[in-house]
Parts: C-alpha cells; sequence; structure tokens
C-alpha cells in the first residue's frame, strides 16, 4: 500500500530518448502521482515545455534565474516538494554535473537542494555510456547514494546498437510505484547500526585496523530508513556519503563507538555491521616511535565487546550482531549469538574474494536466539542493498515473533 499522494519531479535533459519522457510522466499521473518536470536547455531542443505542461498539469521550470517561475514555486521550494527526483533522460553532461557538485543551471542546482532520493535513468550512445569518465561519474554518483538505473541494450537512434537505451516508460513508472509501496516492516522504530572498522592509534602517525569498508552497514541504514525507521549511523573511517533520512555520527576507535552506542539503550534495535578491532594498544605513544631497532614489540589489550556490552544493559534493544567468520561459520555465528546474548546473528564468510570485506555483494546465513522459534535463513549472493532488504525483513518477523 502506498499512503497518501506522492510528488515526483522529473527532469528531462537533452537527448532522442526526451520524447519517452512524456509518456513516462503520463504513465506517472496514471499511477496517481503528482508530478512536476523541469527541463534543461537541452532537453527543449527534442520536446517543448508545453507538452510536459499537458501531461503534468503544472508549468514546466526552465530556468533557475526565471522571476516568473520563482513567483510560483521557487526552486528551493520545488528541491523541498520532490519526495523523488527522476532524472530521465540523464545526459552524461547532467551526470558529469552531479557528479562534481556544479550548480550552474536549474537541475543542478535542484540535486543539491534537495533531500529527497534521486534516481538517474542514464541515455546515451553505447560509446558515451561505457567511456570511462561516464562510467567514473556514475560510481561517484552511487557513492554519494543516487540509484543509477541501467540502460536496456539494442538499436539506438544514432543506428549503433549496444547499452544506452532508456528503459520503457511503463517498467519506469512501476518501479517507482514499486518503490513507494515498500512495505513500512520497521514503522516508528529507532534502530541505530554500528558500521565499518575502528581504527586504533599506536603513536600519533599509525594506526592498526581491518579493511571493513562500511558498504555493509550503510546499505543497512537506507533500508531501514525506507522500511520507515528513525536511523542513527555510527560510523568508524570509512569514505561513503551519508545515506538520505540518516543521522550520522562519526566515531575513530572502539572506545569512541561504545561511548556513542551506549547514549541508545533505549533504542528499539541495535545492529552492529560494524569489524570493530578486538585489540588496542596498550599505551598509545605520545611522540612518533623511532624506528631504532630491527623489531618492535607492541602490547595490546582487548577493546571492550560494544555488542556483548550493549546486550547486558537492562532495558536493551533488539540485538542484531554480525560474524565474520572463515572457517566453522554455523559453529562460530552460533556461539557468538549465545556469548554475546544477541537475539539475532548475520553470519558471513569473508574467507571468500567475492563478498564480505569491501565487495558490493554479500552472503549470509542469518540465525535467531532459541525462544523465537524461527529457523535460519540462507540469504544467497545478492548485493549489500538486496542483503540489508532481506536482513530488514528477517528482523521485523523476529520483532513480530
Ligand atoms: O564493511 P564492509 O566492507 O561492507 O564488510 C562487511 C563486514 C564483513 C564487515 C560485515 O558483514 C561483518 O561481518 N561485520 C562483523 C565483523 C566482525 O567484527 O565480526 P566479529 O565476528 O569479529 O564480531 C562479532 C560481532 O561482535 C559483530 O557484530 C561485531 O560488530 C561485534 N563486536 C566485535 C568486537 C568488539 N570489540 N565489539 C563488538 O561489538
Amino acid at each position: 500500500m502506498r499512503t497518501g499522494v506522492k510528488n515526483i519531479l522529473v527532469a528531462v535533459t537533452g537527448g532522442i530518448a526526451a520524447y519517452k519522457s512524456a509518456i513516462l510522466v503520463r504513465r506517472l499521473k496514471d499511477y496517481g502521482f503528482d508530478v512536476r518536470v523541469v527541463m534543461t536547455k537541452g532537453a527543449q531542443a527534442f520536446v517543448t515545455p508545453l507538452t510536459f505542461q499537458a501531461l503534468s498539469g503544472h508549468p514546466v521550470h526552465t530556468a533557475l534565474l526565471d522571476s516568473e517561475a520563482e513567483a510560483g514555486m521557487g526552486h528551493i521550494e520545488l528541491a523541498k516538494w520532490a519526495e523523488l527526483l527522476l532524472v530521465a533522460p540523464a545526459s552524461c553532461d547532467v551526470i558529469a554535473k552531479f557528479a562534481h557538485g556544479l550548480a550552474d543551471d536549474l537541475l543542478s542546482t535542484l540535486y543539491l537542494a534537495t533531500a529527497a532520493p534521486v534516481w538517474v535513468v542514464p541515455a546515451m550512445n553505447q560509446q558515451m555510456w561505457s567511456a570511462h569518465a561516464t562510467q567514473r561519474n556514475l560510481d561517484i554518483l552511487r557513492q554519494d547514494a543516487v540509484t543509477v538505473v541501467m540502460p536496456d541494450a539494442g538499436e539506438q537512434a544514432c543506428g549503433d546498437v549496444g547499452l544506452g537505451r532508456m528503459p520503457e516508460p511503463e517498467y519506469l513508472a512501476k518501479q517507482v510505484d514499486a518503490y513507494f509501496k515498500q512495505p513500512q516492516l520497521l514503522q516508528g522504530q529507532h534502530v541505530v547500526i554500528t558500521a565499518g572498522p575502528t581504527r586504533e592509534a599506536i603513536d600519533p602517525v599509525r594506526y592498526i585496523s581491518n579493511h571493513s569498508s562500511g558498504k555493509m552497514g550503510f546499505a543497512l541504514a537506507e533500508a531501514c530508513v525506507k522500511a520507515g525507521a528513525r536511523v542513527t549511523l555510527i560510523a568508524g573511517p570509512v569514505s561513503l556519503a551519508t545515506p538520505k533520512g540518516v543521522e550520522r555520527v562519526d566515531v575513530v576507535s572502539a572506545d569512541d563507538m561504545l561511548e556513542q552506542s551506549l547514549k541508545h539503550v533505549n533504542s528499539d534495535v541495535f545492529i552492529a555491521t560494524a569489524a570493530v578491532a578486538d585489540y588496542k594498544v596498550e599505551k598509545v605513544a605520545s611522540q612518533k616511535i623511532k624506528k631504532t631497532g630491527d623489531t618492535l614489540n607492541l602490547n595490546f589489550v582487548k577493546n571492550p565487546d560494544i555488542v556483548a556490552t550493549m546486550a547486558k544493559q537492562s532495558k536493551r534493544p533488539f540485538m542484531v550482531g554480525f560474524a565474520a567468520e572463515t572457517q566453522n561459520i554455523e559453529d562460530y555465528a552460533n556461539g557468538k549469538l549465545v556469548n554475546k546474548k544477541l537475539d539475532m546473528i548475520a553470519c558471513n564468510d569473508v574467507s571468500r574474494g567475492d563478498i564480505g570485506f569491501g565487495a558490493d555483494d554479500n552472503a549470509m546465513t542469518v540465525f535467531f536466539a532459541q525462544h523465537y522459534q524461527l529457523s535460519k535463513r540462507i540469504l544467497e549472493k545478492a548485493p549489500k542493498t538486496q542483503i540489508a532488504q532481506q536482513l530488514v525483513s528477517a528482523i521485523a518477523d523476529a520483532l513480530r515473533g
């Protein structure tokens, strides 16, 4: 079920596929969305604003410094009005502008000014699609939490054959509808997630850490927001953009992560995806350690166990742990489930190169504490965004139980 009329801001950029956007607006209206349209100068060379005005039932926005349009709905107001910015077709030029934060026209300014999710639907010549610069810019957009809808392959308007065709409007409108109908499995819940590695200082210039990229935890944060939760993300040192709607707290060491986590003992769900360093140096040197001998001995002491400490609190959230194992995966994961007094644990085999640390994909086995009477779930290899959605379903099932 989708609740209420949703506002879709369709942005049309210059490309022959702009004609398909007219049908897209029509289909979105059929689904009951309120649609407004922004056109770049290039788009207007292919289709007139009047076409989109007639189809959307609203004046079309074309210029940043247009006093008449600003008097109707200013660009900041428009950016706030949007519940989804759908850029279709998205040209190489607009993708590059978004990737590099330019704001020299209405659309690029709206992109920076909106808090709404952004989908780009690239449509271009197959050679332009495969150009390194285009792919590099799309990677930047993905890191900035933009959804990139893959183009179709086939014969192109220019006669080339390959990837770069804009998907059919019916398909895109259906995806948008499905996106807004996602079940709100964690509606009203406060979810706290730890993500990424921790960094334990040795001296002012050195530290020990691990290969966690934070991708799994950030994907979970995004999935929980989409499922209606309020999300606090306690992130170790990672270079990922904060998913829309997530409150992020940056930390460095395990001690910092514990301190921030303990502020949320009253939350509803705690998910520990972070790869916390098990040990820290007993005494951090205040000056850079000089290279004096052939060997260097450092004494390590145990770090606090964040998830176990949270689980010991008298009023504790629903506790979800992760287990990164290289052997005896199920046994070790179940041991952690019991010893750390968790409600659920998701384990991954980090001896594989294609999943786990740093990878875009993961595969997991999920176990629940015995009293939930839920059987284990095997989540087959899939992008971390999909694994995250499946984990949200597993959490929601256990919470219902
Ligand atoms: O970040 P990515 O590159 O996307 O990779 C994802 C991941 C591989 C890091 C993730 O899927 C994962 O497995 N996270 C858990 C890593 C880990 O530290 O596992 P562990 O088996 O050592 O710890 C078990 C649980 O205790 C974890 O929930 C961990 O967060 C928690 N823990 C561990 C030590 C500690 N001192 N405090 C903790 O809270």
